[in-house]
């Protein structure tokens, strides 16, 4: 199909073509008339600079007989040169690099007089790129060697290597990165498992990504396999707890194989980060990154590794056209995740994560701006950064589960396999899904959803009425025991005979009042011990009711906390919590994060810097 975008709404022009031309609004490529079909790297990573220098070869596809520019996407970038190979010789070709604009970078745009085969942009990245974080020694988990490692998504990968930086095109690459002699180099390819430390590796990427997954590590790494087909790679002091943590990633693949057929990457190995990583998990293809704050000691948090795993399918198989889509990345992912974690761990633990991530979100849409509550998101020129909440994921995720719930699993899962089938190494809009789900499952199956009601979910605002509403026989038995303690009528050591999962323990506090009298909290915090809880879930939660509830005693183990970690799902609100509470509050958590400020990636520094402004 091609269509075209005049002012938000999309004009079917020809119909019938293939889905290719996109408009991207926060990337400067011009893919109608180029496309860069593979890319290679040769890098040095330098510490001492915090640089990562040398060049990047564009192997081009020409689709437009008269065009006789390139343009890249950039930010922060340093051009030394850029040539071009036209008839086999290598020459110098013209270039110039706008102004920097603060949400897509700046455009390098090459002239190409001839329309050359290749290009090569030497170049260096700077220390304020922001899709790569640097850190010290002392923030590692060994504290002898400097780590570092890139985060391209949504449009970072241009902080690090000028490239066609949209989601609408995929390349292959190779590459080959120069490190100190100590350090391994890991990247979204074929890692060798065998190769030396000797600071030369090369890879490969031979299957084609959309560019938001290249991705890369450096760092004192070594590896363990946990089975034929998975591995983790860590910092030697965390890699046994990890492998033990996670040694159900074998069983996974196998789940996601039985309902949406193979896994078409090969290796799937985890890379476990610092800490200070600002995300979860992101889906760097073979080799997820991972927090450690999921390596909770009991596997409590691994539907994490069952989400990132998940988008082999959803996003990295068939991928969003543009971040307005960002929701057939993440929705697709979260319902997926879900029903791998009830295959290896029952519908129990499924229902109740279920439940966790419905209850966030509902928390979520009170105060989101009302066009940010649709799954079609509105980014007009913001950065999808901005834009970032739990409605792609969640919200996405109840979409594909009231489709589950109206046309039975035995009509459902084979419509699922078949789109990732048929969508394999493909990029999609919202509005291709929508056409395919009409012709495969709404008009296939008449009278059971209308497309009014598929219109609603996707460009409406909140959720629907008739949204599932998942319900936990375990949380309900909580609940009994939590509501007879507040009513006087149970005591707190009660409930205590009990073992409760990680999940149960989220509820309980989800679910304890917001006015909590601090006698209160101290008592539970005496039986329980939540403040030095070893779970990273358990103290966020517990973190925030203390805050609303001025529960002082938590300010040490909380201060430590803050510092400690750098994954921005605890640390945002955290902040924004303490700055909402009260000016007192407030200036302790200023003092608190200009201390931690440092050992924080950019994209959290940016989430908190606006807090404190
Ligand atoms: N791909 C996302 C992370 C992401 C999304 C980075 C958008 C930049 C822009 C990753 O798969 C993810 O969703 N991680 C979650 C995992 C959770 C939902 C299980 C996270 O990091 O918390
Ligand atoms: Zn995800």
């Amino acid at each position: 199909m091609f269509r075209k975008i005049i002012s938000g709404v999309a004009m079917v022009i020809v119909t019938h073509l293939s889905y290719a031309s996109v408009v991207d609004e926060v990337s400067y490529a011009n893919t109608s008339s180029v496309v860069s079909k593979n890319i290679h790297l040769d890098l040095t990573v330098q510490f001492e600079q915090r640089s990562l220098d040398g060049y990047v070869e564009h192997h081009l596809k020409w689709l437009d007989d008269s065009a006789k520019q390139l343009v890249l996407d950039t930010r922060d970038l340093i051009i030394h040169d850029v040539e071009r190979r036209v008839g086999g010789k290598w020459m110098k070709a013209n270039f110039s690099l706008s102004d920097r604009d603060a949400v897509q970078g700046a455009k390098l745009t090459i002239s190409l007089p001839s329309q050359a085969d290749r290009v090569r942009v030497y170049y260096a990245s700077t220390p304020k790129a922001s899709g790569l974080q640097w850190l010290t020694a002392n923030q590692t988990a060994g504290k002898k060697h400097p780590f570092m490692y890139s985060q391209s998504q949504a449009i970072h990968a241009r902080s690090w290597i000028p490239v066609q930086d949209t989601p609408s095109m995929r390349l292959t690459y190779s590459a080959t990165i120069r490190t100190p002699k100590e350090l391994l180099a890991v990247m979204s390819a074929d890692n060798s498992k065998n190769e030396e430390k000797d600071g030369e590796y090369h890879f490969e990427m031979p299957q084609p990504i959309p560019p938001y997954l290249i991705a890369i590590g450096v760092g004192d790494l070594d590896y363990q396999a946990m089975s034929k087909q998975t591995g983790v790679y860590a910092e030697p002091s965390v890699l046994a707890s990890a492998v033990a943590e996670f040694n159900d990633t074998q069983k996974m693949i196998e789940a996601n194989e039985k309902l949406y057929d193979e896994y078409r990457w090969g290796q799937y190995d985890l890379l476990i980060l610092p800490p200070a990583f600002p995300f979860g998990g992101m889906e760097n293809p073979r080799l997820s990154f991972i927090t450690p704050t999921v390596i909770a000691g009991d596997k409590s948090l691994v539907n994490l590794i069952a989400h990132e795993l998940a988008h082999s399918w959803s996003g990295n198989l068939v991928t969003n056209a543009t971040w307005r889509d960002l929701w057939l990345n993440e929705g697709f992912t979260s319902y997926v995740e879900n029903r791998v974690m009830e295959e290896v761990f029952g519908e129990e633990r499924a229902v109740m994560e279920q439940w966790l991530g419905v209850t966030d979100l509902k928390h979520e849409l009170k105060d989101l701006p009302k066009d940010d509550t649709r799954l079609k998101l509105p980014l007009e020129g913001r950065d999808p950064d901005d834009a970032f909440s739990g409605v792609p994921y969640v919200k996405g995720q109840l979409f594909l589960m009231y489709l589950e719930e109206q046309f039975g699993r035995d009509k459902f899962d084979p419509f699922i396999k078949q789109y990732f089938n048929e969508h394999a190494f493909q990029s999609l809009t919202t509005e291709d899904f929508v056409q395919y789900l009409e012709e495969h499952l709404i008009n296939k199956y008449p009278n059971i959803v209308s497309m009014e009601k598929v219109n609603e979910w996707i460009y409406e605002p909140g959720l629907p009425k008739d949204s599932p509403n998942p319900q936990s026989d375990a949380f309900a038995k909580v609940k009994v025991k939590l509501d007879g303690w507040l009513s006087g009528n149970k005591s707190l050591e009660s409930l205590k005979n009990n073992s409760w999962s990680v999940h149960e323990w989220l509820y309980f506090i989800e679910q304890l009042p917001d006015d909590l009298s601090k006698d209160k909290m101290k008592q539970i915090d005496q039986v329980f011990n939540l403040t030095t809880s070893t779970n990273a879930e358990i103290r966020f939660a517990w973190f925030m009711l203390a805050i609303k509830n001025d529960y002082e005693i938590v300010n040490e183990e909380l201060k430590e906390y803050l510092k400690g970690i750098g994954r921005r799902k605890f640390i945002v609100p955290l902040y924004q919590s303490l700055s909402d509470h009260s000016d007192n509050k407030k200036e302790w958590a200023k003092s608190i994060y200009q201390e931690a400020r440092g050992g924080y990636h950019p994209l959290a520094q940016g989430s908190i810097d606006k807090i404190f402004k």
